[in-house]
């Protein structure tokens, strides 16, 4: 019942260990970006779920979340939103501030990107705790837009994540699994 496409993906997503520092275990998509039947057949499954949903709007996160939102977008006729980090955005932005291991961290969006009742998608690669994913959430919110799903190619089960519904490749919603 698994997608068959899933086993080379995760097999293509190289495991750094002790990066950025002692303990954390790095998932590197940069090398699931080097094999084109892999990319593809990663932004494919993103495609097929989303193709019929109604999405005008696929929100990326920096930096991995451009990695891949911009082939789903243009695959499934949305526009593309960048959601940046701190003072990246020339124009004027709305930002939420999320809570990170230590500290706190914040994402941008550009006024008027995104009109009041369009549907969004939020891609990344990876979910953690769902910090990021939540503010990426707030900010579409904020703007009137209605988030139909957050989705990565990653999650780290060992994480509580406080969202409802995030879809990953290989485990739909990991909310309580
Ligand atoms: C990583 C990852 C997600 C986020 C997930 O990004 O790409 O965006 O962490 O963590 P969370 O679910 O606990 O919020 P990172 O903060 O390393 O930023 P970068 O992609 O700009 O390097």
């Amino acid at each position: 019942k698994e997608d068959p496409r899933l086993q080379a993906i995760f097999e293509a997503i190289r495991v750094i260990p002790n990066f950025p520092k002692p303990g954390i275990m790095f998932q590197d998509i940069t090398t699931l970006l080097l094999n084109h039947k892999v990319f593809k057949d990663t932004v494919d499954m993103f495609v097929d779920r989303y193709r019929d949903m109604d999405i005008s709007v696929v929100a990326g996160v920096e930096a991995r979340g451009f990695m891949f939102g911009p082939s789903i977008a243009l695959a499934i006729g949305a526009k593309f939103v960048p959601l940046r980090k701190p003072k990246k955005l020339p124009g004027e932005v709305i930002s939420e501030a999320y809570e990170l291991e230590y500290g706190t961290d914040c994402l941008e969006m550009h006024v008027g990107a995104v009109q009041p009742g369009e549907r969004a998608v939020v891609i990344d690669d990876l979910v953690a705790t769902g910090g990021t994913l939540s503010a990426a959430i707030k900010l579409l919110e904020r703007v009137g837009a209605e988030v139909a799903e957050c989705a990565c190619v990653i999650g780290l089960p060992q994480f509580k994540v406080k969202l409802d519904s995030v879809y990953v490749h290989g485990q739909c919603t990991i909310n309580g699994k």
